[in-house]
């Protein structure tokens, strides 16, 4: 029986976990995302086995297969994803097809990991993420950052109370991917009113590390204010080579008040100096403070720092060496190093029935709240209460 391997509705009943075989996967999308950091994660975990490998253009599919050994190759995903000897559904293809893809994945019955976002209004990602409860699939999101060895470690220290009682949150995701207006910006509509600002840093970069807030927090948002601005006016984009007055935002500020009381600001932007990924999540609390920055410098994907009332000079933390993927190290590069802890821990919950799904459509449904809530206050200029209405 595909993906539906059991039946498991959140808070009733139960998954069967897939054991005895390898867990089958097809993966939609063969392009730079897909083959830097999904393709080596699924490859990596022994309990994995690559089904087929999808893209619109064959070519990719099949050069795809041939590095990472998969059975099949297909140039439609309906093929894939209706098959019956496939468990989970991978979809790493551009943002405005994986609400399509991921809901005709999920229809089919299969368990989904699906690039965020899964779509850009909240109530669809809520719509998604209901009908896997109805049909007890599992779904996670590409989350990545969540996953790093180092963000692990601080998430295990806050639940162990390090930090005591939250009172600020920072978090920033920056690097200058698109500082050189001549560098081909993708998942662009070049027709796009150019006098309406289109959010664009806020959705690929805020998303992770407003996913994290709550994560380490503790407590969603219950009011955000924001800006957004666009620095470089032209860029030339890859769907028409031409140089196009694009305005979206490529740098964005937000505050948020959280419901249990404690206060944070997320910073993104795509055309800050520095380099990839460019995460920093700051907490502190009460008892101690953390931060912890993935930021690939010399060699290093990840540091992480904590100090106390007592000692109030950030020492640097080892990582424990349980928070690394079979083969990985402090010097791994993050796209694999990352990726490989999130591939793992899917399968940990597809093959251990453990009730269990973090990083889940769920998540994500928030997370796009709360970028949805942020584009209001931006357009309406003024604070805005969560939730938002359904
Ligand atoms: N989580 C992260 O840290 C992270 C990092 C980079 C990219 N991403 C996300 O990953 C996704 C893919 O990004 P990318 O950089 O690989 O883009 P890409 O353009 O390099 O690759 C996307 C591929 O999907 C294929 N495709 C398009 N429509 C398809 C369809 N209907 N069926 C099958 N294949 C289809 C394209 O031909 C292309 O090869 C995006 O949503 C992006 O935002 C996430």
């Amino acid at each position: 029986m595909a993906g539906g391997d059991g039946e498991r509705v959140e808070g009733g009943n139960i998954m069967m976990p897939i054991e005895g075989r390898r867990v089958r996967v097809g993966v939609l999308g063969a392009g730079r995302w897909a083959t830097m950091a999904h393709l080596p994660g699924w490859v990596r975990d022994p309990r994995c086995e690559l089904v087929a490998i999808c893209d619109v253009d064959r070519g990719l599919a099949e050069a795809a297969a041939e590095t990472f050994g998969a059975g099949d190759v297909s140039e439609d995903y309906r093929a894939v994803v209706e098959r019956d000897d496939v468990d989970v559904i991978d979809v790493c293809t551009p943002s405005h097809t994986h609400f399509e893809l991921a809901m005709a994945a999920l229809e089919s019955g299969k368990h989904v990991l699906c690039e965020k976002p899964v779509a850009f209004d909240f109530r669809d990602t809520l719509r998604a993420a209901d009908l896997a409860r109805s049909k007890g699939l599992k779904t996670k999101l590409g989350f990545t950052f969540r996953y790093s060895p180092a963000m692990l470690y601080m998430k295990e220290l806050v639940d162990q109370g390090f930090c005591g009682e939250p009172f600020i949150y920072n978090a920033y995701e920056q690097n200058s991917q698109w500082l050189d207006p001549q560098t081909p910006l993708r998942q662009v509509d070049p027709n796009a009113d150019p006098t309406r600002l289109q959010t664009s840093s806020l959705e690929g970069y805020g998303a992770p590390v407003i996913d994290l807030a709550r994560w380490m927090v503790g407590s969603g948002f219950s009011s955000v204010v924001g800006t957004m601005k666009n620095f470089v006016p032209e860029r030339v984009v890859r769907a028409t080579g031409q140089m196009t007055r694009i305005n979206l935002d490529d740098g964005d500020i937000f505050l948020g008040e959280f419901a249990n009381g404690a206060i944070g600001s997320v910073q993104t932007s795509f055309v800050t100096v520095g380099n990839y990924p460019g995460i920093e999540v700051r907490l502190y609390g009460s008892k101690g403070a953390i931060i912890t920055r993935l930021v690939q410098e010399f060699g290093i994907p990840e540091t992480i720092k904590a100090a106390t009332p007592d000692e109030v000079e950030f020492k640097e933390l080892e990582v424990p060496e349980r928070f690394y993927p079979t083969g990985g190290g402090p010097r791994e590069d993050w796209h694999t190093l990352f990726y490989a802890n999130l591939t793992k821990n899917f399968l940990d919950e597809l093959t251990t029935g453990t009730t269990e799904n973090q990083g889940s459509f769920d998540d994500g449904a928030w997370v796009q709240e709360v970028i949805n809530a942020v584009e209001i206050s931006v357009h309406e200029r003024r604070w805005v209460e969560m939730p938002l209405p359904r």
